[in-house]
């Protein structure tokens, strides 16, 4: 089923969405070499219940934190925890919080220090994919175009782009239909109307797009060690265009 949010509802989003984007802004300035991981997962979690959130990775289908942090070949569902962050490392941190039962849910991948060049283009055109996706996040147009914007970013380049997992509508629930494919699908999907939100996540890779997910039942890796990149915005269709959320 798909639900058209009213406006009053997208006010909700945007408060939820936008305490999202504050939490990924706090923890971006806090990832440097030697923080931990479960320590980033405590400044994500005490900002969203001081806002009156709740944090709702934590508890989702068993899901013990309050953030996801993937790194290197992680690709999404990284589990805070004991480790640390190092010098070179590709961190993707994903949040997501309810407010007065409205979700939002947002991703960023961040460098630390210094990495190949490489790695900082695929970070940044994984971006380019969320913006291309956006774009096309148009009353009109079908979830199929969305995920045509997307894969049109990472073919050329030469990227892999992460299968298994994928966008989805996001409202009352974290996960709503309908689901929002990173690539072409045989079927064009919905056709996209003012009221739809949804959330648009490309997952690019440096080499293969196979992924498995570790013994922790959560962590999703690059099955070849490649390293990933995620983004993901929560966005509203509406008649003037896509309104991004989950952002400040
Ligand atoms: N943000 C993820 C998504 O976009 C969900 C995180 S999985 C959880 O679907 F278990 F951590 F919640
Ligand atoms: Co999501």
């Amino acid at each position: 089923m798909i639900v058209r949010r009213s406006t009053a509802e997208i006010a909700v989003m945007r408060r939820a969405g936008r305490l999202v984007a504050e939490v990924l802004g706090l923890v971006e300035e806090s990832l440097r070499p030697g923080v931990s991981t479960a320590h980033l997962d405590e400044i994500a979690e005490e900002h969203i219940r001081k806002a009156g959130g709740v944090p709702s990775f934590k508890g989702y289908n068993g899901y013990p934190s309050s953030i996801c942090i993937s790194i290197d070949r992680e690709v999404v569902h990284g589990i805070p925890g004991h480790r640390t962050i190092a010098d070179g490392q590709v961190v993707s941190i994903d949040a997501g919080a309810i407010i007065e039962g409205y979700h939002g849910d947002a991703a960023r991948t961040f460098v630390v220090g210094e990495v190949p060049q490489a790695v900082r283009d695929l970070v940044a055109t994984t971006q380019l994919g969320l913006e291309a996706g956006i774009a096309a996040a148009i009353s009109g147009n079908r979830i199929w175009d969305i995920s045509a914007a997307v894969e049109d970013v990472a073919l050329p380049r030469g990227y892999g782009v992460v299968r298994p997992y994928v966008g989805h509508g996001i409202g009352t629930e974290m996960h709503e239909d309908p689901q929002v494919p990173n690539y072409r699908t045989k079927t064009k999907g919905i056709e996209l109307a003012p009221g739809i939100c949804l959330a648009i996540e490309p997952m690019f890779t440096l080499g293969s797009a196979d992924v498995e997910t570790l013994a922790d039942g959560w962590t999703v890796v690059t099955r070849d060690g490649s390293v990933a990149a995620h983004f993901e915005d929560s966005i509203a269709v509406t008649a003037d265009g896509p309104e991004i959320l989950t952002r400040l």
